[in-house]
């Protein structure tokens, strides 16, 4: 078990170079299995999610090799369907494979994925939309066992949530099933549109990603890509956010202005200064920052559930009282009685985390439960004056690549130990 050992309290300086996002290079990573020949991911985050993906795709036959942060894969010949349960453990969302799987060899086995530290995953919205495709669907002994005895159809998809995991699902099997998919009240959220760009250079028919409409053509001959991962806007959020509470100035160099608005015109309220170009953003704090009214987290493009632990956590340190409400997860509040410990003020009423400013947070030890309430104790901890110890740190490295030298690059005083 690894820590993080961070000595906080300083102002925050510097340029950032933002890692490629997690949850687009994992549906990237289930489509290579889809291609018939090698396909480049350039900007591919190294984290332990990946290498989860990475170990699964190893299994199904696929050679994968990297090169800093270049990945290759070749999946050409590979019709292995079965992921074993240790390696569906891994990572709660190799569900994604399911899609790409039934797609190319039309059975798949698996296990379920069962809960996760943010709560009860369900995936009744990806297995309703399979068996509208014609896939016949049995989940027995904790096992998902998928066939499609007379093929894959296209069909017409009514999502009654628009489901990040469920429209990937779609999209992978649509492009292979015969006939036109059109999935309605689709996801909306940049990592769909990055995973439409990639089929596509793949030889794909994809149209409307990032809108409510995604029309899919089916029984398309997929070819390899050379494609750029985009940058992790959640990760850019941490990062924003972070400064904003410590003081100091941040340019993130990589930045798609469009993707990071929500956190930009919310510090922006609450007192920092935020300018925006073509493809970088610079945030500076040096006046007293006031909290925002209420932030409530919901499908894109409204806030993020996922920026929510940062957004708290800097929140922690600004004048008045903010709420946050999580409409998307059911128990995403664990790391509030963590911030606790390092003197934050936080009541948690249901789905929303009052949060009433203080003037300054003190180090303390404390234990990430999740990957990104992990990542948003380690910006309280570099805020917190004095010395904090944050543990169980292998949250943080799922989606997160080397965030310690990250802030140690902005003038942070943190080691792994
Ligand atoms: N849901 C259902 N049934 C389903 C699918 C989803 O009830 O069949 C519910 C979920 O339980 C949840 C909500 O719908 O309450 C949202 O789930 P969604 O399917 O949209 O999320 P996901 O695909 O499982 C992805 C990200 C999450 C991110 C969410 C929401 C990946 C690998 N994961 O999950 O990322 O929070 O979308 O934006 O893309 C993270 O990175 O820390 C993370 C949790």
């Amino acid at each position: 078990m690894s820590e993080f050992i961070v000595n906080g309290g300083k102002k925050l300086y510097g340029d950032v170079t933002v890692q490629g996002a997690k949850n687009s290079v994992l549906p990237l990573l289930a489509a290579t299995y889809l291609s018939n020949s090698e396909c480049v991911l350039h900007n591919c985050p190294r984290l332990s999610d990946v290498d989860a993906s990475v170990a699964i795709l190893e299994h199904l036959g696929a050679k994968c090799r990297f090169e800093g942060n270049t990945l290759t894969v070749d999946s050409n010949g590979c019709f292995s369907s079965d992921i074993p349960e240790t390696l569906m453990r891994e990572m709660r969302s190799s569900i994604i494979f399911l899609g790409a799987i039934i797609a190319k060899c039309k059975a798949a086995s698996m296990s379920l994925p069962g809960g996760c530290e943010l709560g009860p995953r369900p995936i009744d919205i990806h297995l309703s939309a399979l068996r509208q495709m014609g896939a016949e669907i049995e989940c027995t002994a904790g096992r998902l066992i998928c066939t499609a005895p007379n093929g894959l159809s296209g069909a017409e998809i009514h999502l009654n949530f628009p489901s990040v995991g469920a429209t990937e699902n779609i999209i992978l099997t649509a492009c292979k099933a015969k006939g036109t998919t059109v999935i309605y009240n689709a996801a909306k959220e940049p990592e769909i549109c990055d995973l439409a760009s990639f089929l596509n250079s793949c030889g794909a028919k994809i149209k409307g990603a990032g809108t409510p409409t995604v029309v899919i053509e089916g029984e398309r001959e997929l070819s390899g890509c050379v494609h750029n991962v985009i940058p992790d806007r959640i990760v850019a959020a941490t990062y924003l956010f972070t400064v904003a509470m410590c003081k100091g100035a941040i340019r993130i160099k990589n930045a798609i202005p469009e993707q990071i608005f929500p956190f930009c015109h919310i510090l922006q309220k609450c007192g920092c200064d935020v300018s925006v170009n073509a493809d970088s953003v610079t945030l500076r704090s040096h006046n007293a920052l006031h909290n925002f009214d209420v932030v409530s987290s919901g499908p894109y493009p409204g806030f993020p559930t996922d920026a929510g632990p940062s957004l708290v956590s800097a929140s922690c340190l600004f004048k008045g009282t903010g709420v946050f409400v999580e409409n998307i997860f059911d128990s995403r509040f664990r790391y509030v009685d963590e911030l606790k410990r390092l003197g934050a003020d936080i009541k948690v009423v249901g789905r929303a985390a009052i949060v009433t400013g203080v003037k300054n947070l003190a180090g303390a030890k404390v234990e990430a439960h999740d990957l990104r309430g992990g990542a948003a104790l380690v910006s309280a901890a570099v805020a917190a004056h004095g010395t904090s110890v944050v543990r169980n740190i292998e949250f943080i490295d799922r989606g997160y690549e080397n965030i310690e030298k990250v802030f140690a690059q902005l003038g942070a005083e943190i080691k792994r130990k």
